[in-house]
């Protein structure tokens, strides 16, 4: 059976691109931003991970306003990325698991999700910069022959863009599916969960670049233990407290939904701002055994 071995969340912000190609990793601005991810790095060559289940949210490029599902799920051989304007280098294709995104959709759509099946789907900032964060030597490779990405994907899109927005309890129990979908999976794979996006973050209106830390603890906080006291916040809450493009946190709590054993925060790291976003970087673990033995 596949086994769910831990989770990285991580912040997409696309001017982190253009801080890769421009190699400022050790400026001042950026270093206290990438020194979050030697731990992941460190982690991911401890855990060997074989796919990355990433739940991500689009900005545009895939889904415009005019038709946007709530959730879709990927399930093609490969993922391609385009130019969306932001300056930053177009992604490497990304190869995707394909067998496993249709369990997945299958395991979703008979939990009562009516997930968007995407046999063809781009890939924005928002699955591209953490997949160069997470794998800094593969994303830089030319062709792929060299250096080919460590992990094959399954994409999972959360609409956080266009309201109404599906709640904080609605994409948790989403990632509870998504968890049960890869345990069942029949097949030796070691998976990992990915969320991008937040925290708190606001790029536009009259509130534009407000961040709120005190919230962002809490929710770093809460993730872990008590993922329920989280999920009280309505959509209306969420956008108060975190602003309006922070409500990418939902796609930090399916992930969350998705760790069902014993989770644990094996580091975090938390810097404001990059860009105009408070920039955050957690790694969890994720203990199968000791959940079933506390059962
Ligand atoms: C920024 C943050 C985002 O989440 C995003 O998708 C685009 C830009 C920013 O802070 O610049
Ligand atoms: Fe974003």
């Amino acid at each position: 059976m596949a086994q769910i071995i831990g989770g990285v969340a991580t912040t997409h912000v696309p001017a982190i691109g253009k801080a890769i190609a421009d190699g400022k990793q050790n400026d001042p601005y950026w270093k206290p931003f990438f020194k979050g991810f030697d731990y992941v790095h460190y982690w991911l060559a401890r855990t060997k991970p074989d796919v990355a289940v990433v739940f991500y949210n689009d900005h545009g490029l895939n889904f415009f306003l005019d038709k946007l599902p709530t959730f879709a799920v990927g399930a093609a051989a490969e993922y391609r990325s385009e130019d969306e304007g932001w300056g930053i280098p177009v992604s490497r294709t990304v190869p995707g698991e394909t067998a496993l995104s249709w369990h997945i959709i299958n395991t979703l759509v008979a939990d009562d999700f009516d997930v968007t099946m995407c046999q063809e789907m781009l890939i924005d900032h928002a699955l591209t910069i953490p997949m160069a964060l997470m794998w800094p030597a593969a994303a830089a490779a030319k062709g792929g022959a060299e250096k080919p990405w460590p992990v094959k994907i399954v994409p999972i899109e959360i609409n956080t863009v266009q309201h109404p927005l599906p709640s904080l309890k609605r994409c948790f129990a989403l990632g509870r599916s998504v968890g049960r979908a890869i345990e069942s999976y029949d097949q030796k794979l070691r998976v990992m969960v990915v969320a991008t996006g937040g925290l708190s973050h606001q790029l536009d209106g009259a509130r534009a670049g407000f961040i709120n830390r005190d919230f962002d603890q809490l929710c770093l906080d809460k993730i872990v233990a008590e993922p329920d006291a989280l999920t009280r916040y309505s959509i209306h809450e969420l956008v108060k407290e975190s602003g309006s493009q922070g409500v990418e946190f939902l796609n930090w709590m399916a992930m969350r939904g998705a760790l069902t054993g014993r989770v644990s925060e094996l580091n975090r790291n938390y810097h404001i701002p990059i860009s105009n976003t408070a920039a955050a970087t957690v790694v969890y673990d994720n203990q199968p055994e000791e959940a079933r033995k506390a059962a």
